[in-house]
């Protein structure tokens, strides 16, 4: 198998994923308004055929009965599925003889249906039978367009008030988790934007892909309301609908039902208002808490026989009542809703304390923060502040993968279940001499799965929280081990005064936290931060990979000699085995044994204990891509050495670059390695610290002092593993299945248009791998390096315009992606970056 195939050139648009789950996430939606004067709510059923319609209907009326009084504006109602029938056609007929309006339309109301099947079925089935696909994406879109359009209407001067769009209400299909429209184009990856010209577009209709309705609305992030189950049985069937949205981060404003004609087992109201009550308090995905009101449970009278009309109903006292008080109470939470979030910004800088944030810049207003209400798949949900009455939400690619964290993409729904299923088990428990099940599976995925990076070296796990605390532990474990096989090897104990240290890159970072600081140089992020601050090691220049001009090829620098960098593609570059024979390998292991040699051997007495490396993605240091060649080189130096060799995989590990474990490009293995980020998909932190069997023994002995005594309180928490174990299974299905590895394609970015990039008028060079792309501005007059971003602030906020966040490393502007982002996606944000830097010529 050859690199290009693997992971450079071979592009595959249709991944074979089978299981591995996707969202709905389409980051070219339009813009939706958020306004206190337009409450809107999304309506759900605990079941098909609960009266959602009918509930829907009554809401329609109160405020259309109340309009002319209190002049609210229309009332739009949206459904956007409609599977034989009408619903729309049902509110007319029930809201046409109000205030007189004859026909119903016009009379403060309009109802829209967006799409419709004439089988009355669920919606996945009816599409399939009369083979009329829709995707997800073509109904969001359509209803995004709706709401847009509708809402446009409502801060117009030129509309009289009663034309103004005053409610919106949106009734989705069935039940909670009821289908969506079935569609091929819902089978491909569209964690991002899919093609619709797709080969797959050919499968048979029964093998079209669908959604549940909970899932499908996600990005709309909406407030619901839950029509429940007023039947016998119905107390269950309702709570487990309300589970189903709160899970999805729904924020549920009420619950609605209709009691039951028999009415025999009495009504459902009690029960459910003492569970609300009772559970500590239901929350939704804001922290905000559900149902503790009682005018956010209501039940309505039970239907009557059909003899009677169902319009006398409607028109009877208690409906009216109670559908106004539960309009009221749902207008109210929205205005409430509106408020939280038109506070959260002035909140934000009030309380918060920012991470690599100065704040004067926020006390000064020249900076502002970013308002994010809720993320899915790619996309973050944005709100800006308008000049108006409000809000606009906007869907952002999220190129920064959330600090390269992000793996599964936000709240992909099965990805929270793993997490709340280990959490309904365990929570959490203690871990010293404890064993569970989530840690034994997870480590058996680390050590021994296709996927685990620590296949065929590691034999063990050390559980850990984060980047930094699993660099910690590994450098622990490293200088420990050093110190052990030398007095295993009769050097004996250390000598006095002298200083144990470590070998690591030029413009490396390990993390935050005290220890981790010393193993980087003097910067502004660790001179001055604290006055322990102390380099801790030999920091070796290393040569980089980059498109210059067009070509490929590695930066002259005293590493690599003038002559030695050119190469005619990148598989010759990732060919290590081949390049061991090479003149360059030489040249390396000379310089860095020099080097070495000249530290040690210098003045203050240094030792090197360890040697820790960034195996290919060098970072924070400005997303730069190490020649593997020379991290071999200082691999098998160390070894030569006997030093322990440490991969800080925290950034680069897990199919950030397209492989587990860069250990398959430098063809060697460490001793240790750290994990962080993609190991949980992104979800929630933790961290691993993976070990040989050696490493391992240097800790057993007689007592407790010989044992690695590190741990944290949340260490190897069940919901992070978990969260792991599935993430994992994810990104193996996705990179490691198949017949064949060509099945199985690594590249993100098409490497013609990386080298495309680097052609570009200010661009100094550019590179990809796996799901990065970096591009590196020339310096203007404000320098260049990490602190400088003259050239990147003006490109970053140019893809800010056009729906892509990203946020720059001084003068280097990269992407990122998920490893389930679709290569459609990529390429398009390839172009919107190429706009944005060709945007610095105006
Ligand atoms: C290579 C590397 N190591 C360690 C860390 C620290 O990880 P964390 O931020 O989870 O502590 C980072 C963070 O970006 C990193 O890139």
């Amino acid at each position: 198998m050859i690199w290009s195939k693997r992971l450079i050139t071979s592009i595959k648009t249709n991944c074979s994923r089978k299981n591995v789950p996707s969202l709905s996430s389409f980051s070219t939606l339009p813009s939706l308004h958020v306004s206190k004067d337009v409450p809107t709510h999304i309506i759900f059923g605990a079941n098909t055929d609960v009266g959602k319609t009918i509930v829907s209907t009554s809401l329609v009326r109160s405020h259309v009965q109340c309009n002319p009084d209190q002049g609210k504006g229309k009332v739009h109602y949206i459904k956007p599925l409609q599977c034989g029938g009408s619903d729309e056609g049902f509110v007319t007929k029930h809201v046409s003889n109000l205030n007189g309006a004859g026909d119903g339309t016009g009379a403060g109301w309009e109802g829209h249906t967006l799409f419709n099947w004439d089988t009355p079925a669920s919606p996945h089935l009816a599409s399939r039978l009369e083979n009329k696909p829709m995707s997800d994406e073509q109904v969001l879109s359509s209803l995004y367009s709706k709401l847009s359009e509708v809402n446009s209407n409502s801060n117009s001067n030129s509309i009289a008030m009663q034309e103004h769009c005053g409610r919106l209400l949106i009734e989705t299909a069935g039940g909670v988790l009821s289908p969506s429209s079935a569609s091929p184009d819902n089978n491909l990856p569209k964690h991002a934007n899919a093609s619709m010209n797709n080969s797959s577009n050919k499968s048979s209709s029964a093998s079209w892909g669908w959604s549940t309705q909970a899932d499908l609305y996600k990005p709309l992030q909406l407030p619901a309301v839950l029509v429940g189950d007023g039947r016998l049985g119905g107390i269950s069937a309702t709570l487990s609908a309300l589970e189903s949205l709160i899970i999805r981060g729904y924020d549920v404003h009420g619950i609605v039902f209709i009691d039951d004609n028999d009415g025999e087992h009495g009504s459902n109201l009690p029960a459910l208002r003492e569970y609300a009550s009772r559970i500590l308090a239901l929350r939704s995905g804001s922290g905000r808490s559900l149902l503790k009101e009682e005018g956010s449970i209501v039940s309505l009278p039970p239907i009557p026989d059909i003899s009677i009309p169902l319009d006398e109903w409607f028109a009877s006292n208690e409906v009216v009542e109670q559908t106004a008080r539960l309009d009221d109470f749902l207008c109210q939470s929205w205005r409430d809703h509106v408020d939280v979030l038109q506070g959260l910004r002035e909140n934000g800088k009030e309380s918060l304390w920012w991470p690599f944030t100065q704040h004067q810049g926020h006390n000064d207003n020249k900076i502002t923060a970013t308002v994010i209400d809720g993320a899915t798949g790619d996309n973050f949900s944005i709100l800006h502040d308008n000049d108006k009455d409000g809000m606009e939400r906007t869907s952002h690619f999220d190129a920064c993968a959330s600090w390269w964290t992000q793996g599964m993409g936000h709240g992909e729904t099965s990805l929270g279940l793993a997490a709340a299923a280990a959490a309904g088990k365990f929570g959490h428990v203690i871990f010293p001499d404890v064993v569970h099940a989530p840690a034994t599976e997870l480590a058996d995925r680390l050590l021994h799965s296709k996927s685990g990076p620590g296949r065929d070296w590691a034999s063990r796990v050390f559980f850990t929280d984060d980047g930094s605390t699993a660099v910690e532990v590994a450098i622990k474990m490293g200088l420990k081990k050093f110190v052990y096989d030398r007095e295993k090897n009769g050097k004996g104990p250390l000598e006095e005064g002298i200083k144990l240290t470590v070998c690591a890159q030029q413009d490396c970072y390990h993390g935050d936290t005290l220890g981790v600081m010393d193993v980087a140089e003097p910067s502004v992020f660790n001179e001055g931060q604290h006055p322990w601050y102390e380099p801790k090691g030999l920091f070796l220049s290393y040569p980089t990979i980059r498109y210059k001009d067009g070509k490929i090829g590695l930066t002259p620098t005293k590493c690599t000699g003038q002559d030695n960098g050119m190469f005619n593609d990148i598989d010759e570059i990732m060919n290590v085995d081949e390049r061991l024979k090479s003149d360059l390998y030489s040249h390396y292991c000379d310089q860095i044994q020099s080097e070495w040699d000249d530290y040690e051997e210098g003045d203050e007495s240094f030792l090197i204990g360890s040697v820790i490396i960034e195996p290919i993605l060098l970072g924070a240091g400005g997303m730069r891509f190490i020649d593997p060649l020379w991290q071999r080189a200082l691999m098998d130096i160390a070894r030569s050495k006997d030093v322990p060799v440490i991969f800080d995989e925290v950034a680069s590990g897990l199919y950030r670059v397209g492989v587990s474990s860069c250990r398959e490009i430098l063809k060697a293995d460490p001793d240790i390695a750290a994990y962080a980020k993609l190991l949980t998909g992104g979800l929630v932190p933790m961290s691993v610290t993976l070990a040989t069997e050696d490493v391992f023994n240097t800790y057993l002995g007689d007592t407790k002092g010989q044992a690695l005594l590190h741990g944290h309180s949340y260490t190897a928490h069940p919901v992070g593993c978990v969260s792991s174990i599935h993430a994992l299974d994810a990104y193996a299905e996705l990179f490691e299945g198949g017949d064949s590895n060509e099945d199985n394609t690594k590249a993100f970015f098409d490497q013609g248009v990386v080298s495309q990039l680097s052609k570009l008028p200010f661009v100094a060079e550019s590179m990809s791998l796996g799901t990065v792309v970096a591009v590196t501005l020339e310096a203007d007059s404000g320098g260049s390096g990490y602190t400088a971003a003259g050239r990147s602030l003006p490109v970053v906020q140019h893809l800010m315009k056009n729906g892509v966040y990203a946020r720059p490393l001084g003068n280097v502007v990269y992407i990122m992606v998920s490893p389930l982002t679709s290569r459609e996606e990529c390429s398009r944000l390839c172009g919107v970056l190429k706009d944005a830097i060709l945007s610095l010529q105006q």
